[in-house]
C-alpha cells in the first residue's frame, strides 16, 4: 500500500471526530501499515486486534528508545523514567512498587470515598445555569481521586492541573507562558513537596514510596518523580474522557441510556463497551524494534517505530460481532482500551470503579441533561494519545 494514501489523512479535523471508517479501511486493506505520523515519524501502525495483542505482547518490541540510539532523554527524563517507558528488568522494579497500591482490592476500599467526591460534585452542578460536564465533573473528579491517593494537599490540586494539561497538550494554555515554565514549576513543586513528607510521614502513597526508596533504595530521586507524574497524568488525563465519551455514547444512543437506565446492574458492562466503543486512549504509547524480525508477515528493521491504535483494534470484526454498534449488554469484551501485556494498565481497576461510580449516579441525578449545542459542534481534542472532547455543554432539562 502507498506510504502516503493513508497518512495524509490521520489526525485531520475529520479523523479526529471519526476516525472509524479511517480505521475500518486500514484494517481490511493492511492491519500493519507502514505510514508517516504527524510529526514526520514513519513507522508501524497497527490496527487488526490480533496483529495488536501480538504487538503489545511481543518482547523485540521495546519501550526504552535511548537503548537503540545510545543517549538519554535527560532533559524529558523526569517524565519519562518510569515503567511506562521501560523494558524489563526495570521495569518490574518500577511498577512493583506502586502495583501494590492500585490492586482491585485497594481501590475497592476507596468506593466510599469516590462516590462522596462524586455527589459534592453533582451538588455544586445543581447549583450551577450552565454546565460544563467536562470541567465541572469529569475533570475534577479523577484529578481528586489521584491526588488523595498521593497525598496532595488539597489546595494545590488546582496547580496539578493545569500542569498535567499543559504537559499533554503541549501547551501552557497562559499568553507569554511557556510549557517549559510550567514544567520547572512543576519539579520544583514535587522537590519541595517530597522534602516536607521526609519529615513528615502520612499514610499516604507518597509516603510509602519515599520510605520505600529510603530502605532499600529501590527508587532513585528522579525516578521518583518520574512515577508521580506518570501516575498524576495517566491518573486522569484518560479517566477524564472515560466519563466524556460514555455520557456522549448513552446520549448518541438514547435505546441503551434508557436500558441502562431500567437495569443500573449493567453499569460495569456499560463501562467495557463504552472503553471498547469508543476509548479514551487512540494509540498505543511508542514502541521501537528492538532487533531485525519477522512480524505479521513483515519485515521490520531495528529501531523502527511501531504504534498500535486501540481503538482500531477494538472495532475488528475477526474479534468482535458487530463491532460498529454500541451495545452495552455486549457480554464477552477482551478490548485493549488498557493494553495487554507488562504495560497493562496499572489504574484500571481505578478507572473502572470511578468511571462506573460518575455515569450511575450522573444518570441517577440528572437522568434528563441534553447538549447545549449541536453534536456536530463538539471540538474534540487533537493529538496521538487521548480521544475525547474539549468541553460538554448540557443543559439540566429542556426550557
Ligand atoms: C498504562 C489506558 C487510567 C496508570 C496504560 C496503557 C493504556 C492505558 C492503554 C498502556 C499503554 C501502552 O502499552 O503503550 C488507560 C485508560 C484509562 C487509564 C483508557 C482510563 C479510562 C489510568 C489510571 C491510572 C493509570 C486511573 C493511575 C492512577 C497507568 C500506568 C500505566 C498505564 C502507571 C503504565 C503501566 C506500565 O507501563 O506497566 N493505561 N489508563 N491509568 N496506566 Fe492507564
Amino acid at each position: 500500500m502507498d506510504v502516503d494514501k493513508y497518512s495524509r489523512q490521520l489526525f485531520t479535523e475529520t479523523f479526529v471526530e471519526n476516525p472509524y471508517p479511517y480505521y475500518a479501511q486500514l484494517r481490511a486493506g493492511d492491519p500493519v501499515y507502514k505510514t508517516r505520523f504527524p510529526d514526520g515519524q514513519q513507522g508501524w501502525l497497527i490496527t487488526g486486534y490480533e496483529e495488536a495483542v501480538e504487538a503489545l505482547k511481543e518482547p523485540r518490541f521495546i519501550k526504552d528508545f535511548s537503548k537503540l540510539y545510545g543517549g538519554s532523554m535527560d532533559g524529558m527524563s523526569v517524565f519519562t523514567q518510569n515503567m511506562l517507558f521501560s523494558d524489563p528488568p526495570d521495569h518490574r522494579r518500577l511498577r512493583g512498587l506502586a502495583q501494590k497500591a492500585f490492586t482491585p482490592r485497594v481501590i475497592e476500599g476507596m468506593k466510599e470515598r469516590i462516590e462522596e467526591i462524586t455527589d459534592q460534585l453533582l451538588d455544586e452542578m445543581e447549583q450551577k445555569k450552565e454546565i460544563n460536564l467536562i470541567d465541572d465533573f469529569a475533570f475534577p473528579l479523577p484529578i481528586i481521586v489521584i491526588c488523595e491517593i498521593l497525598g496532595v494537599p488539597s489546595e494545590d490540586r488546582d496547580k496539578f492541573r493545569i500542569w498535567s494539561n499543559s504537559l499533554i497538550e503541549g501547551s501552557s494554555g497562559e499568553p507569554g507562558v511557556s510549557v517549559y515554565q510550567h514544567m520547572n514549576d512543576f519539579i520544583r513543586y514535587l522537590g519541595e513537596w517530597f522534602s516536607r513528607t521526609r519529615l513528615e510521614t502520612k499514610d499516604d502513597l507518597i509516603s510509602k514510596l519515599i520510605e520505600a526508596e529510603e530502605e532499600g533504595d529501590r527508587l532513585t530521586e528522579k525516578e521518583l518523580y518520574g512515577l508521580v507524574t506518570l501516575l498524576i497524568i495517566a491518573g486522569h488525563e484518560t479517566t477524564v474522557n472515560l466519563i466524556g465519551n460514555t455520557f456522549l455514547n448513552l446520549l448518541k444512543h438514547p435505546e441503551q441510556k434508557e436500558l441502562l437506565r431500567k437495569k443500573p446492574e449493567l453499569i460495569g458492562q456499560a463501562i467495557e463497551e463504552s472503553l471498547r466503543f469508543d476509548g479514551p486512549v487512540e494509540f498505543s504509547t511508542s514502541r521501537w524494534a528492538g532487533e531485525n524480525f519477522q512480524f505479521a508477515g513483515k519485515e521490520i528493521s531495528r529501531g523502527e517505530l511501531v504504534v498500535v491504535a486501540l481503538n482500531a483494534a477494538n472495532r475488528d470484526p475477526d474479534q468482535f460481532d458487530d463491532p460498529e454498534v454500541f451495545e452495552i449488554s455486549r457480554e464477552k469484551s477482551p478490548h485493549l482500551a488498557f493494553g495487554t501485556g507488562i504495560h497493562h494498565c496499572l489504574g484500571a481497576p481505578l478507572a473502572r470503579l470511578e468511571g462506573k461510580i460518575a455515569i450511575r449516579r450522573l444518570l441517577d441525578r440528572f437522568p434528563d441533561l441534553k447538549l447545549r449545542i449541536p453534536e456536530s459542534e463538539l471540538k474534540w481534542r487533537q493529538g496521538m494519545i487521548v480521544r475525547g472532547v474539549k468541553e460538554i455543554p448540557v443543559m439540566k432539562r429542556q426550557s
